[in-house]
């Protein structure tokens, strides 16, 4: 073998295993550190360092990077979501967005939103800095858009207050038994006729990518795996009743779009 191909396949081992380190440092291994160190838990005790340190969000949110992390996908599941709101009537109507997230989801989520006529955007969020940084990528929107410290388990807005929720990628990170709250909460606020937009990891149909998923999570995000059977959000809402849904997976299975509506006259 050439030498130039041995360096180069040990560069990219190096910056694959590099990343993996640097990922696992600040998401679950800090979370283990957390859980055997003595301190106070708060209700930010599940919440990655990348999502809390101001540093580490700004280092990581770079829209290259967040859309390989979900496999190129990111774009496919904001515009289901972007042109659910697009063709709803949101006139007057207020749009609660459940937690921030990495990439241009909020930007377009917003946009969407505004362009149907919504009077308002909310986002909420556990963390300061999240809102802050998110408040820097809606700039063209400040006289539209609220921010709120809110927690997803136990929502400040009232009953039937929304026109349409949008939560990406937050159930896989919470706690198990804060999954059935912070979904019980996100349909409270939904008024009658209004729209849940969720996007999730989803239990893979092909064998090869189920069990490349598993260890993936196993190591990174172990809270993800029941969202693939005891806590798939669908069950959970059947149970509670009073919802149509629809669900859509993307790439073999991995990933979900579920919109789910709030019976009820409009
Ligand atoms: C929604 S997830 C997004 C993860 C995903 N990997 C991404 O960026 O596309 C991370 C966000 O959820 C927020 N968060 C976590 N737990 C929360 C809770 N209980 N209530 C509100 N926000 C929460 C974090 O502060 C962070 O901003």
């Amino acid at each position: 073998m050439p030498t130039w191909l041995l360096y180069a396949i040990f560069s990219a081992l190096l910056v694959i295993v590099g990343t993996a380190v640097f990922f696992f440092t600040f998401t679950r291994g800090a979370l283990v550190m957390r859980r055997v160190l003595p301190g106070v838990q708060s209700d930010a005790a599940h919440i990655y360092p990348i999502y809390s340190n101001m540093r580490l969000i700004r280092l990581i949110d770079f829209q290259p990077l967040i859309s390989g992390i979900l496999l190129f996908q990111y774009p496919k599941l904001v515009s289901l979501i972007t042109r659910g709101l697009s063709q709803t009537d949101l006139r007057n109507k207020q749009v609660l967005v459940t937690s921030c997230a990495f990439g241009n989801v909020t930007p377009k989520v917003v946009a969407a939103a505004i362009g149907a006529g919504a009077r308002q955007v909310l986002i909420s969020d556990l963390i300061e800095n999240e809102l802050e940084h998110t408040k820097g990528k809606l700039t063209a929107f400040s006289t539209q858009v609220d921010y709120v410290q809110d927690n997803a388990i136990a929502m400040q807005q009232p009953d039937n207050s929304v026109a349409a929720n949008v939560i990406f990628f937050l159930l896989h990170e919470l706690p198990h038994d804060l999954k059935g709250q912070a979904l019980s909460e996100a349909v409270r606020v939904l008024e009658p006729g209004g729209r849940l937009y969720l996007a999730e990891f989803h239990r893979p149909d092909l064998s090869l990518l189920r069990g490349l998923s598993w260890a993936y999570f196993k190591v990174f995000e172990p809270l993800a795996l029941t969202l693939w059977d005891t806590h798939d959000p669908i069950k959970q809402l059947d149970a509670m009743g009073g919802f149509t849904w629809e669900r859509r997976t993307f790439f073999f299975g991995n990933y979900q779009v579920l919109i789910v509506t709030k019976n009820g006259a409009v």
